[in-house]
């Protein structure tokens, strides 16, 4: 259509992806072949019926064991630059990712061999893909005040070129934000900007928390926000961008489709809405599609899509003079 035409040639910048979920079916096929007896599939058509979420919680449980065979610095150098080839081919040239350290070094991967797969695959981002790529490093929720003193430890002792910003994932009921709050201190004190995940499996008190009790300066996901219009308001006042994942968040039944999904609302509350793909290959998304899809069940216009993509550069921790050069 000319809507996607439009779309593949709209510049866009990404805010919300993560590392292990990118990971497209045909690399999760070569690590799961590489790494036998793991229980992920190693061919195309059983992985595609693996990555078809029930729920949000199944959705946890796939991400994990692709999460699993992730084991060595390779590993982590061929997700960093599939990834950046994936956005490049969606006109994206800036993009900051997610990335769970606590999680891989459960996983057996070294903290040094980590670090050394994201360096030279941001490097070969950058190279070979004309790809920028930062880094958000981030607490698996799940894994309590351990995994949150060991993330902060971790980004402040190595601070690789590239990191940015400080985050929180997984889920969010039974993990209250506020848990975190001594570790996006120290992280917000050291320079990180803070990015937890809030308001995409829970309500908007969530929203709140990550706000007051960890200093958000943007908010992964934050879908929920549209059910507070004071929350609306604040986020508008303030100017605290949201990462909005309309595909996730129908893939992992947070909202019934995009359709009945609350961006339109946001926007016409003032909040600075950003579009993001979160986990692409498993949900089955790509960026140029989650801008397709706002115009196409919302009846987003060009204009609008202008604008968001303005968004998430004006969203992003880029230097003032990039974000320039980008609007
Ligand atoms: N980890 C990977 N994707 C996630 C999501 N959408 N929400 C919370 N944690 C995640
Ligand atoms: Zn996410």
């Amino acid at each position: 259509s000319a809507m996607a035409a439009f779309v593949a040639e709209l510049p866009k910048v990404e805010l919300h992806v993560h590392l292990v979920g990118s990971a497209s079916p045909a690399t999760v096929a070569r690590l799961a072949r590489r790494h036998p007896g793991s229980g992920v599939p190693t061919d195309l058509t059983e992985l595609r019926e693996f990555f078809t979420f029930r729920d949000f919680d199944h959705f946890l449980t796939v991400y994990w064991a692709v999460q699993s065979l992730i084991t060595t610095s390779a590993d982590i150098h061929d997700l960093v630059v599939g990834l950046a080839a994936d956005l490049s081919a969606q006109r994206c040239r800036y993009a900051e990712v997610t990335v769970t350290p606590y999680n891989h070094v459960l996983d057996g991967l070294s903290g040094d061999a980590l670090l050394e797969g994201l360096a030279s695959g941001r490097n070969a981002a950058a190279t070979e893909h004309g790809v920028d790529l930062a880094w958000c490093f981030d607490i698996p929720g799940e894994k309590g005040t351990t995994a949150g003193r060991e993330t902060l430890i971790f980004a402040l002792r190595n601070r690789p070129d590239g990191l940015v910003s400080f985050g929180l994932g997984g889920p969010e009921i039974g993990v209250g934000r506020a848990l975190f709050e001594p570790f996006f201190t120290a992280a917000r004190e050291a320079g990180l900007h803070s990015v937890p995940h809030a308001g995409e499996t829970s309500g908007p008190a969530t929203v709140w928390s990550a706000i007051h009790d960890l200093g958000a300066e943007r908010i992964g996901h934050g879908t929920s926000s549209a059910a507070d219009p004071a929350l609306l308001a604040y986020l508008a006042e303030h100017r605290i961008p949201l990462e909005v994942c309309p595909t996730s968040n129908v893939r992992t039944r947070q909202v019934e489709s995009v359709a009945a999904h609350p961006v339109r609302r946001l926007l016409d509350h003032g909040v600075l809405v950003t579009l993001n793909t979160d986990d692409p290959p498993m949900f089955g998304a790509t960026l140029n599609g989650e801008y397709l899809t706002v115009a196409e069940c919302l009846g987003l216009t060009r204009t609008e899509l202008v604008a968001l993509a303005g968004n998430a550069v004006r969203a992003s921790f880029l230097q003032d003079t990039r974000k320039e050069a980008l609007l």
